[in-house]
């Protein structure tokens, strides 16, 4: 196989004599079921952020947003309905996570990425499998700053329906300069059932059924969505250069490595038709 290397260069000098990075990199990527998706990636140094998006088969479109700044992922699916069955004609949900820096590269070294071979069809060479992702909070879509000013900007239509999580929660807090108390705010526990939607005036933690497992149509559920980024860099690579000396090795930034990771993603649907796929 040939090295990513020679598909993939970072240009760090060469960008400032030629016009060749482009803002963002178009990338086929093969996934499981063998089709072609194409991924747009993107980054902007100034916001400390890189932004990816593709349209699945099934038309469902997903963003996923890293803000490296504030340690946020949000993940953003307008998965179309099916109008047939009575669905709207589509649906969108976020949801924002915790980051940790080393998932991804630097929006930084993603800028300086280019592209050889722009028609090439890509599989990722490292599959980082599946995280499991229970949302057990709703978060309030106009109190997101407090988390990351992108929230906002990407998930617009999904006021209520934005999920987050206690132990993001709790990453968080310990960001420097972070309120609890503002955080805690934002935020809302799903599994505290205000009174009205149960017809009594105390508010109890509830358990949800699955919604595979549950035959109303309308009854809550929690519902499983499970979304794949088949390709990112999640790396860079390294090459050894001799210096000038015979003892002199040095290491330079020669490519990148490039990985896979499904997110399957549990959260609180209204009702079950908004749910269709899981079942
Ligand atoms: C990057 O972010 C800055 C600050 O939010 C914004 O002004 C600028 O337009 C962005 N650049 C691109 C290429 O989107
Ligand atoms: C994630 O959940 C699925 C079922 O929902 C389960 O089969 C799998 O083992 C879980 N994976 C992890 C890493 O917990
Ligand atoms: C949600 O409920 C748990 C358990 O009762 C609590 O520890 C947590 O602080 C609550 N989170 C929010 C955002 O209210
Ligand atoms: C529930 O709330 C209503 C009005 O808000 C009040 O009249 C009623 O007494 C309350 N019931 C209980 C059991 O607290």
């Amino acid at each position: 196989m040939k090295a990513l290397s020679e598909i993939i260069v970072i240009c760090v000098v060469v960008q400032y004599l030629f016009d060749v990075c482009t803002p963002h990199l178009l990338i086929n990527v093969r996934n499981q079921g063998g089709d072609i998706l194409l991924e747009t990636i993107s980054s902007n140094v100034t916001d400390d952020t890189i932004s990816l998006e593709f349209q699945r088969s099934d038309g469902t479109l997903v963003t996923q947003l890293i803000d490296f700044r504030n340690e946020v992922q949000v993940i953003k699916a307008l998965v179309l309905g099916e109008e047939e069955r009575g669905q709207n004609q589509y649906q969108v949900m976020c949801f924002v996570n915790h980051f940790y820096k080393m998932d991804f590269i630097s929006s930084d070294a993603m800028s300086k990425l280019r592209q050889k071979n722009p028609g090439t069809i890509r599989i990722a060479e490292e599959d980082r499998g599946h995280s499991n992702y229970t949302m057990d909070l709703f978060l309030d879509v106009s109190r997101s700053n407090v988390i990351s000013k992108h929230v906002a900007a990407l998930c617009g239509e999904a006021a209520d329906t934005t999920y987050t999580r206690n132990d993001d929660l709790k990453q968080w807090v310990q960001r420097p300069g972070s309120s609890e108390t503002a955080l805690m705010a934002a935020a809302r526990n799903f599994t505290l059932v205000p009174a009205a939607d149960r017809g009594t005036n105390e508010t109890k933690h509830v358990s949800l059924s699955k919604c595979a497992d549950t035959s109303n149509l309308w009854a809550p559920c929690t519902c499983s969505l499970e979304l794949c980024i088949g390709w990112y860099p999640c790396g860079l690579k390294f090459c050894k250069g001799k210096g000038d000396g015979k003892k002199v090795v040095s290491s330079y930034r020669c490519g990148i490595k490039t990985c896979k990771k499904c997110f399957i993603f549990s959260y609180y649907s209204q009702v079950k038709q908004n749910c269709l796929w899981d079942e």
